[in-house]
């Protein structure tokens, strides 16, 4: 029997919503196109996250190139480290993730070397699991898509494995966009890619897919929010570090998980209670839904603190859907080593603050002709010298790898008191991160129902995907009851005034109208508007709610604006 990943692909396929990419040559694992109706879902999705993040939020979307230079990889950690290990069948030529083949021998693959997972799958015997052949060394390979940007191949470039990045290297431009005011964030969403090795999990597992990445950068000493106790009386599942290790997860509120430590700040817990909001308005079951802690070995290079809101699905169990990561300074020094270029904020006080200094004057008659070119730099390094670093008769400095040793006499080293009013720091970043993919799947099996319902009393199934109103691609179905002229006309007029007013609606006049409603279900659209006899008699028209299957008469005049209600702000239940 089918289980419910299939059921949900096999609607999604037949009905427009996903499809296997490249399928007139074949396909390739990790590649799926949205079809029409899922194009408009994903629209929508993105849409209320947009209305969360940036409308409501403050923080406000960029848009950065899909292709980065070296650099920004470099800086980032991509180039280095961010790879899986791979093992290849020296048989069949099938590649696998190492780590994968041995999870039933030790229970955290992802932390060893590749000579340790090499090790333990020869030590094993573990074999391929397509074609019974050996398997070879275990290699670390980089994730990330190789491009040459322009001909010649003399520059690398790469599509980018995250959208975070181009958050990174705006900065300088960001911070002067928000006139210096920490905290302040810019989000982005769009396509990134990840060459993943063998993606074996449909559209769980993508190369090419879409995230929508907020990068908030703080002040490090200030981890509160404003808004906090608007949203630290929400409940939620959070499975800690602790919790993981004794098996148990808990319904707490945010409020409690700060005060008790397990939520490290408030920012933190506030990102995840946006997230929590988020999910359950684009259709995610709350009993499916939790918050888990990465453990201190599992967490990304660059974070102290992550915590994935981890969604239940039928077939894959907990699925990884959004990360919300400290990643603290860690890209912001990286691009700064990389760019040579400051990367701070400044951050006034909120009284002036009186300190004594250190007064350096170096002998640049003796000094410049000595150090020349570098004579700028000695002078800069002087300058910060501190009280400690003039105990002997050198003054010893590092300028450019190079040791270079100054004699004491050649400084004249004072002390001056003066008033400073703020100081340049480097920035936090929290960073929730949402797989865009993963939570339109997610909700497409949440939303998923079969049925069985009495029509002129007879039993039928149906199919019915229980979609927000909010997020139905097709949000509404205009239907005249029969194929008759004088039930066409009023049908296409209203389908034109539901059109006029932003809504999606589709005009269907051919089966009965059982069929018709069957079809409207099993894409989600919330309300069917049918068009009979009595609506010439008395201008009214019957609106049907796709979850309840009951029917109402409401006036004709007015309809789109009732619709329009409907959708975004109402409850079929309270109009009637
Ligand atoms: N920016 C976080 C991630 O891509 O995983």
């Amino acid at each position: 029997m089918a289980d419910k990943y299939e059921k949900v692909l096999e609607l999604a396929k037949r009905r427009g919503f996903l499809w296997n990419s490249f399928e007139l040559y074949g396909g390739t694992a990790g590649f799926y196109d949205y079809g029409p109706l899922g194009a408009m879902l994903k629209r929508r999705v993105e849409n209320i996250w947009r209305d969360i993040f940036v409308i409501n939020e403050g923080y406000y979307e960029i848009e950065s190139p899909t292709i980065g230079i070296e650099d920004i990889f470099i800086a980032s950690g991509h180039v280095g480290g961010f790879s899986d290990p791979l093992t290849e069948c020296q048989e069949c030529h099938e590649a696998f993730r190492a780590d994968h083949l041995i999870q039933d021998i030790t229970d955290n693959p992802d932390t060893l070397s590749a000579d340790e997972v090499s090790g333990l799958i020869k030590s094993n015997n573990i074999i391929c699991p397509e074609c019974k052949g050996a398997l070879g060394d275990v290699y670390e390979f980089n994730l990330m898509f190789k491009t040459n940007i322009g001909p010649g191949g003399k520059r690398a470039g790469y599509l980018r494995p995250e959208t975070a990045q181009g958050m990174f290297v705006d900065f300088p431009r960001l911070v002067k966009f928000y006139r210096d005011h920490l905290p302040f964030g810019a989000t982005q969403i769009g396509k990134t890619y990840r060459n993943e090795i063998s993606p074996r999990q449909g559209v769980i597992r993508l190369r090419e897919f879409t995230q929508a990445e907020a990068e908030i950068f703080i002040d490090p000493r200030v981890k509160t929010h404003p808004g906090f106790s608007e949203v630290s009386d929400i409940k939620l599942t959070l499975f800690s570090q602790e919790g993981q290790d004794t098996g148990k997860s808990e319904i707490i509120t945010l409020g409690e998980a700060v005060q008790k430590g397990t939520i490290a700040h408030e920012f933190l817990a506030y990102c995840i209670a946006r997230t929590h909001q988020y999910l359950l308005r684009v259709g995610i079951s709350p009993d499916k839904l939790r918050f888990r802690q990465h453990m201190k070995d599992e967490m990304a290079h660059y974070a102290a603190d992550c915590w994935d809101a981890e969604i239940l699905s039928d077939r894959f169990g907990w699925v990884e859907t959004v990360g919300i990561a400290d990643r603290t300074d860690y890209d912001l020094k990286a691009h700064a080593r990389q760019s040579e270029t400051e990367l701070t904020v400044y951050v006034p006080y909120d009284k002036p603050k009186t300190v004594t200094r250190l007064a350096v004057k170096p002998d640049m008659g003796v000094l410049g002709p000595r150090f020349k070119g570098k004579a700028g730099k000695i002078v800069s390094a002087l300058k910060d010298l501190k009280l400690k670093d003039l105990t002997g008769d050198f003054i010893e400095l590092t300028i450019e790898d190079e040791k270079i040793r100054i004699e004491k006499e050649l400084v004249d080293v004072g002390s001056v008191t003066e008033e400073i009013h703020g100081e340049n720091i480097v920035p936090h970043v929290i960073e929730p991160s949402f797989g865009i993919d993963r939570i339109i799947y997610s909700l497409l099996e949440h939303a998923y129902f079969e049925e069985e319902v009495e029509v002129e009393g007879k039993k039928e199934p149906r199919i019915v995907l229980r979609l927000p109103p909010e997020v139905a691609p097709v949000q509404a179905a205009v239907l005249p009851l029969l194929t008759k002229e004088e039930l066409i006309k009023p049908a296409r007029e209203i389908t034109e005034s539901l059109r006029k007013k932003g809504i999606l609606t589709a005009y269907d006049d051919s089966g009965t109208i059982g069929r018709r409603y069957r079809r409207n279900d099993e894409i989600g659209t919330p309300y069917s508007i049918t068009i009979d006899y009595q609506t010439l008699d008395d201008c009214t028209v019957t609106i049907r709610d796709r979850d309840t299957m009951k029917q109402v008469r409401a006036p004709l005049e007015g309809i789109a604006g009732n619709i329009y209600d409907l959708l975004y702000s109402g409850s079929f239940r309270e109009w009637c």
